[in-house]
């Protein structure tokens, strides 16, 4: 028997408000042809003013519970993560703890931006396999709205918010099931190319999202088929043996350039982009909740989940539903 982290559920939240390409294109000078030819994006979720990173996390994590058939008291650990908390502190996982109603458990949050749900996995995966909680809640949720510049044309028109949200449960299982490997890498020198140009600590302010988007598109497709390519070697399988990969969805030109690299078909690839635009580290939550949802993803699948941004940081994980 080995003691893995097992999937036992999914949720997601999408704010109220949808907006169109076309709705954006009468507030900035650009247009639905742009954005679709270059990003694949069609339509993004905006949060109203009650609608924040904590509600939307809490929204998403009571329907990964459901999912599950667990209880808010059950959760042993909350990890969120996300670039845009409630406030810079408390971490925004114990607004969802106090959200749920979930009694003392460990909860924190964990900032790597558009890879942070990779790292809230790896993070949780080992934390469970060590014995530190039961049953996790490993919460992406971003309100990336309210760090736009909605003058800047070459930012605003690719971001939305939403959350997503996995129960992870420890079993000691005798089979393959559950996360098989994780991959993280991070190269801090590449920061300038895709940050906000405020904070606590430097500006007092919150900030705007710059972002170098040639540069980072380039490096997108080079790491994320590298660590791709590193967590299957890891586990010993191929491209072959992929059932699903569910990438971070910022730009569909990067997913299907990934795709390609790795010789992997697109029918196997879960897409969101369309109707999410880059919702950062809730982006890979949401389209795997979707995809189970929606049946396509299921028991014993082998599905790889993937994730590149700012910092540079990015990351990739295998498991078996
Ligand atoms: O999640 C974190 C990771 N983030 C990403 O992965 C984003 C990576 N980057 C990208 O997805 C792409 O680089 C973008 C979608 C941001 C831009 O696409 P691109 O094909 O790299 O375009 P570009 O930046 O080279 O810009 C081409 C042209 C420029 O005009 P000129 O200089 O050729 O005259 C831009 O000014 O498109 C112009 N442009 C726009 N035009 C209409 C830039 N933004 C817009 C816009 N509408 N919204």
């Amino acid at each position: 028997m080995t003691r893995r982290a097992i999937l036992k559920g999914t949720g997601s939240a999408l704010p109220r408000t949808r907006v169109s390409n076309a709705e954006l294109a009468e507030r900035v000078d650009t247009s639905d042809e742009w954005i679709v030819e270059r990003t694949g994006i069609r339509f993004r979720h905006i949060a109203e003013p009650d609608e924040t990173t904590a509600t939307l996390g809490a929204d998403a994590a009571r329907q990964a519970l459901e999912a599950a058939g667990l209880q808010p008291a059950d959760v042993g650990l909350i990890i969120v993560a996300t670039a845009t908390p409630d406030n810079t502190f408390p971490a925004s996982a114990t607004k969802v703890q106090a959200l749920l109603g979930a009694p003392d458990c460990i909860a924190f949050d964990v900032a790597a931006v558009c890879s942070g749900f990779l790292y809230a996995v790896s993070v949780a995966d080992a934390m469970l396999r060590t014995g530190a909680a039961k049953h996790a809640l490993v919460i992406g949720s971003e309100t990336f709205s309210r760090i736009l510049d909605w003058e800047d044309r070459t930012t605003c028109v690719l971001f939305g918010d939403g959350a997503g949200a996995v129960v992870l449960s420890a079993e000691d299982v005798a089979d393959d099931r559950g996360i098989l490997a994780t991959r993280l890498h991070a190269e801090g020198q590449y920061s300038d190319m895709l940050y906000v140009d405020g904070g606590p600590s430097t500006t007092g302010t919150v900030g705007h999202v710059r972002m170098q988007g040639r540069e980072v598109f380039r490096h997108a497709v080079t790491n994320l088929a590298a660590v791709l390519g590193e967590v299957m070697a890891e586990v010993g399988l191929s491209a072959d043996d992929i059932d699903w990969v569910v990438p971070h969805q910022a730009n569909k030109r990067i997913i299907d350039a990934t795709a390609k690299k790795l010789g992997l078909p697109a029918d196997r690839v879960v897409l969101t982009v369309d109707r999410h635009a880059n919702t950062s580290a809730a982006s890979v939550p949401l389209a795997l909740d979707l995809a189970v949802r929606d049946g396509r993803i299921q028991r014993g699948d082998l599905v790889v989940l993937e994730a590149m941004g700012g910092g540079f940081t990015w990351g990739a994980a295998v498991l078996r539903i």
